[in-house]
């Protein structure tokens, strides 16, 4: 299944110095590893499991499961008998059994530069059996659910693991939603008690999250659920002293002055801070109970298949899904993949720029660095703010060596150019990192030659909320790299590509990506709904786990991700992907961003209705039009040819940055009824796209 040998033509290959003290140093080594990891799979990941701490052993085989629904109910059992603490081997075994107590956890840089506090592994340990405690004193149980809705900033992670460390499952909801969502979720998973904080700010925009939480707990109370706890952290109100990390030892500083500014209190108190209601039959406040929490809290031992978090990813229809993950499954593959994706080294001082709100920053915020003891930069801010150099700003501060980011942060940076990259040196760099879309080609080498400067290899990590980490991806220092591929599957992970009648197809070829057996990450149902999970999954190819994704293989048996089924386009009968025409489109200079959909066409089904965002200071016109069909049919073929091609000064997009591809064929369709777009981050853009449409083709 794997290639023979690596190409040898138009790949990217990790300097000798990546390879040196890689953990897989060569693509023989990663197919070795990968052969073992599917022959003998316990002998594979019972290696890995030794570095954990396990309060019982597991019996029997390390993965138990069917993953065909003609044969009864899907299951996966990991390391069945086995009993741990996710929290006890991500914080305790790196502070006491390997003496990792004075190592930076997390650099927090808040939304303002200047902002910034330093967390190390013993001080995290302390405040997370703190706030254990007092949830315990708030009632909360193992198996209760508790719902997180907060900013960026180091209690979200507090929060989380003292769920963890109780056996409580958290359900964070990304606080970029509104009321109307986090009711939603809260409903759906039945919470008892909802942590969140009085505001934060995002660039110059005050967030006032605690009013947000108000109203989406009177929601609930309408809907007949009543939660009669709310714990507030007060993040742009507190006191210096309620600062976490405030009180350690100086550690690396880079802005002292700065940093004696803000433990004096100064630097948020510059700008003003959001009236908070407070409703004492129910509001909690943070530092009043931390204030007298024992820091030793005796972590409850969990079964390997307990409920870990549930987290909701939206769905192609309606409801939102609650994806649940498991305890000791879930733990091994993110410390796996972070430490062989990132290829993590022991000095590393690494930056994910997700949000802990999505499925990024759980598996590669929290758990993955913090298992394997890493030490992290946690942004509370914008890529933009104040300036478009805050990130290479950030990377120069830090001494950052890996960094990971999503396709979309880096099309919009690569807008201004890189003048503002060039302002900052980024030598520290050794890792790029991507994630959440396909990446094109062009967007891929300004990254890997503006970013990284040629030095650092990209690892395009194709994975989602349901698989728990990456499951198709490069190592870096192993894999030869083809720019927007994701190229081979990661250690346990068995990919297919079927047709539309569910036939498995060989060598080059294009279909569903599927996924033959379970790996110990992958989700285990949608919460509280089994026969979802089996329909949505597992029912259209019986046997397989269907990602809903479109791929193709190519002649070196390397994966593209081609963009989600539904956004696959048949024009004149010819399969055509979104991702494609939308790649070709933005490898004209003058288009920053693409987004193409279907409008239907009386002869060829369907044709191709294009969206451009204009590179700043570049102006429309029909010239340009025309360059753009050429270039899309220079680079796909006459079938691909836009029949449309509309201006976009802005595209409807989630919170999360993904373009949301349904309201923009309802845009080039002239339907006006969008249905939900709660989830839509400016619906302005929205009535901006229709008054600009094309009622003719071009
Ligand atoms: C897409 C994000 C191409 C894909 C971790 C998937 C990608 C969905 C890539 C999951 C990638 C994610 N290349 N497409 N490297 N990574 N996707 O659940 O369509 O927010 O199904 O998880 O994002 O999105 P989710």
């Amino acid at each position: 299944m794997l290639p023979d040998k690596a190409p040898d033509e138009d790949v990217f290959c990790g300097s000798a110095d990546l390879k040196r003290d890689a953990h897989v140093a060569s693509f023989e080594k990663y197919k070795e590893l990968y052969m073992k990891s599917i022959e003998t799979p316990d002998e594979f990941w019972g290696d890995i499991a030794k570095d954990f701490f396990w309060k019982t052993k597991h019996s029997g085989q390390f993965l138990d499961y069917n993953f065909d629904v003609t044969k009864g109910e899907i299951f996966v059992k990991c390391m069945e008998g086995a009993t741990t603490n996710i929290c006890y081997n991500l914080l305790d075994r790196n502070v006491h059994d390997r003496k990792l107590g004075d190592r930076v956890a997390f650099f927090w840089e808040g939304n303002d530069p200047g902002d910034d506090l330093t967390v190390t592994y013993r001080e995290l340990l302390q405040r997370v059996c703190q706030f254990a405690n007092v949830l315990k004193s708030q009632g909360v149980k193992k198996g209760d659910r508790v719902s997180i809705y907060m900013p960026m900033v180091l209690e979200l992670v507090v929060a989380m693991l003292a769920c963890v460390r109780i056996g409580a499952v958290h359900s964070i909801v990304f606080a970029g939603f509104s009321a109307e969502s986090l009711c939603e979720r809260i409903l759906d998973s039945e919470c008892s008690l909802l942590v969140t904080a009085d505001g934060f700010y995002r660039g110059d925009k005050l967030i006032n999250l605690k009013l947000l939480a108000d109203e989406a707990l009177q929601k609930c109370r309408d809907k007949g659920l009543l939660i009669n706890r709310c714990i507030v952290l007060k993040h742009l109100s507190k006191e210096p002293e309620e600062i976490l990390g405030s009180q350690s030892p100086p550690t690396k500083r880079s802005c002292p002055d700065l940093q004696q500014d803000k433990q004096a209190g100064r630097v948020k108190k510059t700008r003003p801070v959001p009236q908070v209601p407070w409703n004492p039959d129910v509001d909690l406040c943070w530092h009043a109970l931390l204030r007298g929490a024992s820091d030793e809290c005796e972590p409850e031992w969990c079964e390997s298949e307990d409920p870990l978090f549930i987290l909701y990813t939206s769905g192609s229809t309606g409801k939102p899904k609650g994806v649940l993950h498991t305890v000791s499954g879930y733990m091994l593959y993110t410390a796996t993949t972070f430490k062989l994706v990132f290829d993590h080294q022991p000095d590393d001082v690494y930056w994910c720029t997700a949000d802990i709100g999505w499925i990024t920053g759980h598996s590669y915020i929290t758990y993955g660095p913090l298992a394997n003891g890493a030490t992290s930069v946690l942004f509370e801010g914008l890529p933009t703010f104040p300036n478009e150099s805050r990130m290479w700003e950030i990377v120069d501060k830090y001494r950052v060596t890996k960094l990971y980011t999503a396709p979309t942060a880096i099309r919009l940076l690569m807008k201004f150019g890189s003048e503002p990259v060039k302002k900052y040196k980024r030598e520290s760099l050794k890792i790029l990192g991507t994630v959440g879309e396909p990446i094109n080609p062009e967007a891929w080498q300004w990254y890997y030659n503006v970013v990284g400067d040629k030095r650092c290899p990209i690892v395009d990590t194709f994975w989602q909320t349901e698989t728990g980490g990456h499951v198709l991806t490069p190592l870096p220092a192993a894999t030869p790299l083809k720019p927007g591929s994701a190229t081979f599957p990661f250690f346990g992970v068995v990919p297919a590509i079927l047709n539309e009648s569910g036939e498995e197809l060989e060598g080059p070829s294009e279909g569903y990506l599927v996924f033959k057996q379970p790996w110990p990450g992958v989700m285990r149902t949608v919460y509280g709904n089994h026969p979802r999970f089996e329909t949505i999954y597992f029912k259209k190819f019986p046997g397989y786990y269907v990602t809903g994704d479109g791929c193709r293989r190519d002649k070196d048996g390397y994966y593209w991700i081609t963009g989600r089924i539904d956004d696959m386009l048949n024009v004149s009968g010819h399969l055509l992907s979104t991702a494609e025409v939308e790649s070709a489109l933005v490898e004209h200079k003058a288009v920053a961003e693409a987004a193409v959909v279907g409008r239907p066409h009386p002869v060829k089904g369907e044709s191709l209705y294009c969206f451009v965002s204009l590179t700043n200071g570049v102006t429309f016109t029909c010239t340009l039009e025309a360059e753009l069909k050429k270039q899309v049919r220079e680079k796909i073929g006459a079938i691909a040819t836009p029949d449309y091609i509309q201006n976009a000064p802005g595209l409807p997009k989630t919170r999360s940055g993904k373009i949301m591809r349904r309201v923009l064929r309802k845009i080039a369709c002239d339907e006006h009824d969008l249905g939900d777009i709660s989830t839509l981050a400016d619906s302005s853009v929205v009535q901006q796209l229709f008054q600009n449409r094309c009622s003719t083709a071009v």
